[in-house]
């Protein structure tokens, strides 16, 4: 049966926690459904993963939705969210209905992301009238990096907290479908998930959220450049990548690969005639 938002609902009604992962491509979709996952991100983490830049800022609406195509064709079953990238829906909410739908009608997403509390609140509304489910983005937000002068921890300060606490209600009340909660103390996001009525995804934000969301990458040990306080290595990609890389080519080196079994045949006599 096709995961949706409505997995989200009853699972946060029955105690249960939702699982989010992100992904940008089909192979690792489809690893992600097969193993059971509930929900895809495709994040505009993937400017940082999948594009090697140092932020999500120069992330595009084309990137967005070419990844989100390949993930949705990964995991038809599952929930897919994709991130609206940097300046798809600040700028008005007529942009954001126009972009949300182009990730609907074009990525194939079953729902967006965007970052940010009241300052978005009429694009949540407008969105989500549009009948595309809108999952909000508060805590550190990764496309304010410029304005916040850094990755760190939020709403630490009580009139930060208070803040995010409002700005919670307010995603809620717009019409989204769950939070995103990033790098915030564990009992204010424990706090905060025992009040709403939609759904809580921490990233850095504890045990008492209504689901977890990680980066592949940083949760498969595949991206090892630095590791957040917040990752736990479930796997070590990295290694596994690596020894597999350098075996093909020693392999390759040494002539032992290809071997007989890797290979095409051609009839005898016809290299006879051509030989001549
Ligand atoms: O882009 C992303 O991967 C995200 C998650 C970290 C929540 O927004
Ligand atoms: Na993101």
């Amino acid at each position: 049966m096709k995961k949706t938002i409505n997995t989200f609902k009853e699972a946060k009604l029955n105690g249960d926690k939702v699982t989010m992962l992100t992904a940008y491509d089909y192979s690792t979709a489809k690893i992600m459904e097969e193993a059971g996952v509930d929900s895809i991100l495709v994040g505009d983490s993937l400017g940082n993963v999948m594009l090697g830049y140092e932020d999500t800022i120069s992330v595009t609406m084309e990137d967005m939705i070419h990844h989100c195509r390949a993930v949705a064709r990964g995991a038809k079953n599952t929930l897919v969210v994709c991130d609206m990238p940097f300046m798809s829906y600040q700028t008005s909410v007529y942009d954001a209905v126009v972009n949300a739908g182009r990730l609907m009608k074009e990525g194939r997403a079953n729902a967006v992301k965007l970052e940010g509390g009241r300052v978005v609140k009429d694009h949540i509304k407008a969105i989500t009238d549009a009948s595309i489910p809108v999952c909000a983005h508060l805590g550190l937000t990764p496309q304010s990096i410029n304005a916040f002068g850094g990755y760190k921890v939020q709403a630490k300060e009580e009139e930060a907290a208070k803040r995010l606490i409002e700005d919670c209600f307010i995603v809620q009340e717009a019409g989204a479908f769950a939070v995103v909660l990033e790098c915030v103390p564990s009992a204010l996001a424990e706090y905060i998930t025992s009040k709403l009525d939609i759904t809580t995804i921490g990233i850095g934000a504890g045990n008492g959220c209504d689901g977890q969301v990680l980066v592949y990458a940083d949760m498969l040990g595949m991206f090892t450049d630095y590791k957040p306080k917040f990752v736990k290595h479930f796997a070590n990609v990295y290694d596994v990548m690596k020894s597999g890389i350098e075996g093909y080519i020693n392999e390759v080196k040494s002539k032992s690969y290809p071997a007989v079994e890797h290979t095409y045949k051609i009839d005898q006599d016809i290299m006879e005639k051509l030989k001549k």
